[in-house]
């Protein structure tokens, strides 16, 4: 299956849209084709949450609606992402059927109402949803217009944890371990439940983790996670084979979430052809956007990195979202660069959430493209046409193009679930903050970065960072071992090599199967404070530890930097040693962000790897590229401030055919894109 969209091969710039609420609002309807095509949107998600309009009653289907919604968008040149409507369920539904409504943790079975909120294990709901899938297959997986199924929405975004906890999901969940473990036996010693006595002797005791009952015993909360997630791919999987059925080469996505802990990315992207995400930063929150502009381009660099693949912006706000705390309006020029941003990473789209404000209910004050107004003038709308007006100018080159990387993080779901429950040495160990912290080193620096999981291949990259590889799985060791000894580089922190793949402790010394590759040996792990905190010396500077310092020894690693102060000061703090024709380097603390800048300077000069452009960029710039037959490279500035960029080449400016040479001035908030 491609990873293009063959029937529309553009850059999209779309929405979704409802219609089905405005169905009695013809001139609502016709004004919005009007509207679109000024914004030069040229494709629409549609019928994402649409089941009660499509099947008002269990034997009563209306597909005509859409079909006329759909004709009328591809006469006027616009395509349509397709979604399956299980992402919220009619009342008809629940009422009747009450098993296909979600049971929480405390056992309390939901109400109707809200959404994603499907039991993935029930019959009926796998049954009602294959019909429903299969009409809409029929009718229109082979019309001219429509481009890609969008299956469901952000799957196990119920606020809760994703999961349910009915009796058929507890049913399927002991399927799940008897499949994994085979024995009791096995799974005893894997969960470690002679601890507290709570040995099972019959598969009827496992209940999964609930306030009420059990959510102490590591084994069992990490087994519920993958469960869940595996439960979830599982129904996206249900309707795939339901819409394929009458056009398998019609790809399919699934538009998945911000560092959305209950759903392990990376093993969806498996099953999806092309990757899709919603993204909803915090901009304008703080007056210096630099730290969300890099944790925003973190989460593009996953998406890019699960099939190394431009992926689509599936939602963005043009404006505000509704449901955080505090919901800032993105500042004039933030939307444009945000959306040169995705760009930028490898995006073949921008898109929003949503066309039309709704008249009412939950969303109705969220961002859109259109206002209640319903006018032109706006600036959300005319921050949306500007997009679109770019958009279709960019050559058509940089469509499909790959961003590419010599350097990869890994970020594991696994890892980060088995950290987030166990008793550690502080309450917030900060997973995704620490990946965060040395992913910023590679943005300052204007050089990309895949981030991939412990099951990726790793063999073509010349450097991979594993920050907190706390569960270090056995392959993944094996294949770490085999990376430096052919001669790359690792780098890899505290908190590493401390658990197998079910949370038992290695015995035999931390950090566990690749001590020997490291050359180190870890002795005790402290939590500091504020008031009791430390410093680490390295290259003749001294730099603040924050909150965990590793006490290790080194068995054949050189020292490269030592602690300051306390009892175990001057211990090695930063370590390398050299292990086959490679490198491997531990940082025994948790830095302050300055060391990891310094640091990866260091590295990458030895390993010869260069920015996209070679030059020391000023703060808050970063510079992407997408290679393909020529080169583009996208020039983000997230101060307010203009940055002016000493240049390595002489380069042209794709949209105004300025050429630079020496030097470029880039104006405050904006994105230039360049070519050589
Ligand atoms: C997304 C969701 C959309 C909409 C949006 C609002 O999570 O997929 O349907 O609710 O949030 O920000």
């Amino acid at each position: 299956m491609d990873t293009i969209i063959n029937k529309f091969p553009n850059l999209i710039h779309g929405c979704d849209y409802n219609p089905e609420q405005w169905l009695n609002y013809p001139e609502i309807l016709k004004k919005d084709i009007e509207l679109m095509k000024e914004a030069k949107i040229n494709c629409v998600s549609l019928g994402i949450f649409s089941w009660s309009t499509l099947q008002p009653q269990e034997d009563v289907f209306n597909l005509d609606w859409l079909e006329d919604i759909i004709d009328n968008l591809y006469k006027n040149g616009i395509y349509t992402i397709l979604a399956t409507p299980s992402g919220a369920m009619p009342n008809w539904l629940t009422q009747k059927y009450p098993e296909v409504m979600q049971m929480d943790s405390n056992r309390v079975r939901h109400l109707p109402g809200k959404r994603h909120n499907f039991c993935m294990s029930s019959p009926v709901f796998k049954e009602k949803i294959r019909i429903l899938d299969e009409k809409l297959a029929q009718r229109f997986a082979n019309h001219k217009g429509v481009i890609l199924w969008h299956i469901s929405n952000e799957f196990g975004n119920n606020s809760t944890d994703g999961s349910c906890h009915c009796p058929l999901c507890q049913e399927e969940f002991r399927k799940f371990l008897k499949e994994k473990y085979k024995t009791l036996d096995n799974l005893n010693h894997a969960w470690w439940s002679t601890f507290w006595s709570h040995t099972y002797t019959d598969w009827s005791q496992i209940e999964s983790p609930a306030p009420q009952g059990e959510t102490w015993l590591h084994g069992l909360t990490l087994d519920w996670k993958r469960f869940t997630s595996k439960q979830l791919l599982k129904s996206y999987k249900h309707e795939v084979e339901a819409v394929k059925k009458y056009n398998p080469n019609l790809p399919v996505t699934a538009n998945m979430m911000d560092f959305f802990e209950p759903v392990n990315c990376y093993d969806f992207a498996k099953y999806v052809d092309i990757v899709s995400w919603d993204s909803y930063p915090n901009w304008n929150q703080s007056k210096d956007n630099v730290d969300v502009a890099v944790s925003t381009s973190a989460m593009h660099s996953i998406f890019r990195s699960l099939k190394k693949q431009p992926f689509l912006l599936m939602e963005s706000t043009p404006s505000l979202v509704n449901w955080k705390p505090i919901n800032t309006q993105k500042r004039p020029d933030i939307h444009m660069l945000s959306s040169m941003q995705a760009i930028a990473h490898g995006s073949n789209s921008v898109q929003y959430f949503q066309w039309r404000k709704s008249r009412g209910s939950f969303e109705k004050f969220h961002g859109s493209v259109v206002g209640h107004k319903g006018t032109n003038d706006t600036r959300e709308y005319l921050g949306v046409k500007a997009v679109g007006e770019r958009l279709s100018n960019l050559p058509k080159g940089i469509y499909n193009t790959v961003n590419k990387s010599k350097v990869a993080i890994i970020f594991d779901w696994e890892n980060w679930w088995a950290i987030n429950d166990t008793m550690g040495p502080t309450e917030n160990m900060g997973y995704v903050q620490t990946m965060l912290e040395h992913y910023k080193a590679f943005w300052n620096m204007g050089i990309n970065v895949d981030i991939i999981d412990m099951e990726q291949d790793f063999s073509d990259y010349k450097l991979v960072i594993a920050p907190m590889t706390y569960m270090l799985k056995e392959n993944f060791a094996k294949c770490v071992r085999e990376f430096v000894d052919n001669g790359n580089t690792y780098v890899t922190t505290y908190w590493s090599g401390i658990v197998n793949e079910t949370d038992l402790c290695f015995l035999g010394g931390f950090p566990g199967l690749i001590s020997d590759v490291l050359g180190v040996c870890e002795e005790e792990i402290d939590a500091t404070t504020q008031d009791i905190n430390n410093s680490i010396n390295y290259n003749g500077k001294d730099y603040f530890t924050k909150n965990i310092c590793d006490v290790i020894h080194t068995t054949t690693a050189q020292v490269l930097g030592q602690y300051n102060d306390d009892y175990y000061k001057g211990c090695p703090a930063v370590t390398k040693n050299i292990y086959g024709k490679g490198r491997a380097y531990y940082i025994a603390s948790k830095n302050e962000e300055n060391f990891y800048n310094d640091f990866y300077k260091d590295i990458v000069k030895e390993l010869d790897i260069t920015p996209c452009i070679d030059t020391t960029l000023p703060y808050g710039v970063t510079v992407n590229k997408r290679c393909g037959e020529k080169d583009f490279y996208f020039l983000q500035n997230y101060n307010q401030t203009p940055a002016k960029i000493s240049l390595d080449d002489k380069y042209t400016n794709v949209e105004t055919n300025e050429m630079y040479q020496n030097e470029i001035e880039i104006a405050g908030y904006s994105c230039i894109i360049l070519t050589k």
